[in-house]
């Protein structure tokens, strides 16, 4: 069964921000992104590597289009600033036994420092909250990967504890990751 009811095609954060699948979001537009900014990114995502070509993201894209709405994978939004592809935001768990969804997300270097990812995040716990009767949000960050541990704290999650090399870089480097949590009844919309 699918994720019910379907996940929309898209969402108006505010006048300036929308998210939409990541499957519309054009692989060469995303492609290009990605390759401005290998730096930034991949010092925390695994991903983010010089051999991440195009054809990988068409994968990736098509794999996101197959499984649009199916509660056992991550679902993607491509994050769209005034028109423009800005990075992405993603949320996964829907199949949760206790209803916790975890979000990560990644933005242009260039795009950081307007609350663009602290609304897209705000707005999709909205949505599994209300929407989705989910009980709990996870984030999770590098102990130093400042700006990401910023988003949770700004939004009343509560740290729970420190993830012992649960992640590597794009680099083969291994992260610890401290766990972030915001339960239904802590959130303040
Ligand atoms: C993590 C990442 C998305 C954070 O980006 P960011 O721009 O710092 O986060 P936001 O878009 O929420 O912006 C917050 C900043 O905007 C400011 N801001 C302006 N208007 C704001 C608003 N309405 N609401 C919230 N913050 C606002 C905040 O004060 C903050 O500024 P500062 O950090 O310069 O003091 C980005 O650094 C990134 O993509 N990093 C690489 C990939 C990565 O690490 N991903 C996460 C893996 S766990």
């Amino acid at each position: 069964m699918g994720i019910e009811p379907p996940l929309p095609d898209q969402i108006v954060v505010d006048q300036d921000i929308t998210l939409r699948p990541m499957f519309t979001v054009d692989p060469e537009v995303m492609h290009a992104r990605i390759h401005e900014n290998l730096d930034h990114l991949g010092r925390f995502l695994v991903w983010a590597r010089a051999d991440y070509d195009l054809d990988g993201v068409m994968a990736f894209a098509e794999e996101k289009r197959t499984r649009w709405n199916d509660p056992q994978h991550e679902q993607g939004f491509g994050i769209f600033f005034q028109g423009e592809f800005a990075g992405a935001v993603g949320i996964k768990g829907f199949a949760s036994l206790t209803a916790a969804v975890e979000i990560g997300y990644w933005l242009s270097e260039h795009l950081q420092g307007r609350g663009m990812m602290t609304r897209s995040v705000s707005a999709l716990i909205k949505l599994a909250f209300e929407t989705y009767d989910m009980n709990q949000i996870i984030i999770k960050a590098a102990p130093g990967n400042s700006r990401s541990r910023a988003i949770p704290e700004r939004l009343g999650f509560t740290e729970t504890g420190l993830l012992r090399q649960m992640s590597k870089n794009a680099h083969g480097e291994l992260l610890d990751l401290v766990n972030y949590s915001l339960l239904r009844s802590e959130w303040q919309p």
